[in-house]
Order: structure tokens, then C-alpha cells, then sequence
């Protein structure tokens, strides 16, 4: 009796291990595995579709809900004359650059405290650099 149940519990564990343990080494690799694919342009759009085109537009002049983001590096936080901004954005005083955009992109609040860009929940430092690279691109044009 004693030896039956040793040997369920030397076999089951195994039995149950290796489905979980296959599913787990599919689940880390998939990560690194986008992680290497290339920032093309693409990549970098979509990238921007999905998380900013809701509010934004890179088109000189086209504020939707959020200012438009032409030429945004290296442009004035808060400065476009024809853009409604909460107060702390148009006082914020300082210049975009690529390290202000992707922390801002991460965690708004942290860069402008009190920003109005809302419903904005974040996106991963990995996702803001693909962001990052499109907003270069369309500035660039
Ligand atoms: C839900 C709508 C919304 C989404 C989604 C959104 N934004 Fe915004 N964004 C805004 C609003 C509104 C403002 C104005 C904030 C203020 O005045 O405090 C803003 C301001 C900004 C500014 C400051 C612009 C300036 O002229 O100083 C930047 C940069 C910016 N957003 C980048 C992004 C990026 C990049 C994404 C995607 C990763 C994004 N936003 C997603 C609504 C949004």
C-alpha cells in the first residue's frame, strides 16, 4: 500500500510537469523572440496605431483629442498655439527629446505631473521605442 502510493507520487508529478513546463518555455521564449524581430517601419506604425492614433495625428496642424505630433523631437512641451493643454503641459518648460517621450510614453505622470492625457494606461519600454522610431520617421518627412 505504502510502496503503491510512493510510486504515484514519484510518477504523477512528472505526468503533470512536462505539458506545464512546455507551455512555460513557449511563453518566455515568445517575448525575446519579438524582441529580436527588426523595429521596421511597419512594426513601428502599428506600434503607434495601436496605442496613440485613438488621440493623436503626426500631421502638421491635425489636433484631434491629443495635439498633433509632427516634428515632436525637439519640439517645446506644450507649445503648439492652436491646442487646448492642461496647464501643467503648457508650463512643463522643457524640450521633447527621444529619453523624455519613451518615459512619458511608460508612465506620463512621471515626466508631467498632472498632464491631462486620458485614458492613457502606458505601454511596455519596448513598445514605447517602437513608438518612438515611428514618431522620428513621420518628423523626419
Ligand atoms: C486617450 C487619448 C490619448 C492617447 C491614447 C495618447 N495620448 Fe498623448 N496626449 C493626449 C492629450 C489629451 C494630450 C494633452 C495633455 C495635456 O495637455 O496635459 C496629450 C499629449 C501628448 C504629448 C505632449 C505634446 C506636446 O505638444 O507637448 C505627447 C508627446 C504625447 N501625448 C504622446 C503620446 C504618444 C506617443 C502616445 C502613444 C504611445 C499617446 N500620446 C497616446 C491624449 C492621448
Amino acid at each position: 500500500m505504502e510502496a503503491q502510493m510512493q510510486s504515484r507520487l514519484q510518477t504523477s508529478p512528472s505526468r503533470w510537469l512536462h505539458p506545464i513546463a512546455g507551455a512555460l518555455t513557449l511563453l518566455l521564449s515568445a517575448p525575446s523572440s519579438l524582441a529580436q524581430q527588426p523595429a521596421n517601419d511597419e512594426v513601428a506604425q502599428q506600434a503607434f496605431n495601436n496605442s496613440c492614433r485613438t488621440c493623436h495625428s503626426v500631421k502638421e496642424g491635425d489636433n484631434r483629442l491629443g495635439p498633433n505630433l509632427s516634428k515632436i523631437v525637439g519640439r517645446k512641451a506644450g507649445s503648439l498655439p492652436d491646442y487646448n493643454y492642461s496647464p501643467s503641459m503648457k508650463e512643463a518648460g522643457f524640450v521633447w527629446d527621444q529619453d523624455k517621450l519613451t518615459r512619458f510614453m511608460v508612465k506620463p505622470d512621471e515626466v508631467v505631473s498632472g498632464n491631462k492625457m486620458q485614458p492613457y494606461g502606458g505601454v511596455s519600454a519596448e513598445e514605447a521605442a517602437k513608438v518612438l522610431a515611428y514618431l522620428q520617421a513621420a518628423g523626419a518627412q
